[in-house]
């Protein structure tokens, strides 16, 4: 499955892909937001039935990141967005970010047929705070339970439903 964005396009993850991953994570700041890079390898390489990989490539074919689709329950019709990441520095704050997670929350809805999707982040990555609280409609926080730089931040919770994304979708 491939989708296709204007910026970006998200592409099944490949073994490939793995060198990559290696050298983001050699990327303090990286490592700062994203935490170990065991659970994120693991699952590339041999992904849970519950879980789809992506990588992200631009248009050109360049690789600069990679988003999973993780806890998917057919059951409940919901799922997690995560971990995900724009691993090329450089290719922080141009928007694509966004508009990979409107592709998968796209895939989400119409291809996997989920009711509700799920996502968040530490309350001090101010720049995942501020990209997905523009797309997921509603908030919430469990207190301080992430010890990061000698104190406790909160997690933050943020999610969507079917409806909320077909709407914000044909604006
Ligand atoms: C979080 C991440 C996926 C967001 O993707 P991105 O392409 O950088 O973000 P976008 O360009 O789409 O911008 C999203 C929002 O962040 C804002 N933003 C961009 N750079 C920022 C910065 N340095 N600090 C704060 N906000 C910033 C943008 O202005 C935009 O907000 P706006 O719509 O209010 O203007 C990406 O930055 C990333 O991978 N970061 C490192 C790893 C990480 O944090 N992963 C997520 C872990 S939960």
């Amino acid at each position: 499955m491939i989708l296709e964005g204007e910026k970006v396009r998200l592409r099944p993850a490949a073994k490939d892909d793995l060198a990559a991953h290696t050298r983001w994570y050699t990327d303090p700041e990286f490592r700062h937001y994203m935490g170990p890079p065991g659970k994120t390898f693991a699952a590339l390489l041999s992904p849970p039935s519950n879980q789809v990989n992506f990588s992200v490539d631009l248009k050109d074919g360049r690789l600069i990141g990679f988003l999973c689709i993780t806890d998917i329950s057919t059951v409940h019709r919901q799922c997690d967005l995560g971990p995900l990441a724009i691993g090329e520095a450089s290719q922080r704050g141009e928007g694509f970010g966004s508009e990979m997670i409107r592709l998968a929350l796209g895939y989400c809805f119409r291809e996997l047929g989920m009711h509700q999707v799920h996502i968040f982040t530490s309350e001090f990555n101010e720049r995942a705070r501020r990209c997905y609280a523009a797309i997921f409609p509603h908030e919430q926080r469990h207190r301080e339970c992430v010890w990061e730089d000698g104190r406790f931040w909160d997690e933050i919770y943020f999610d969507i439903t079917e409806e909320e994304f077909d709407g914000s979708d044909s604006d």
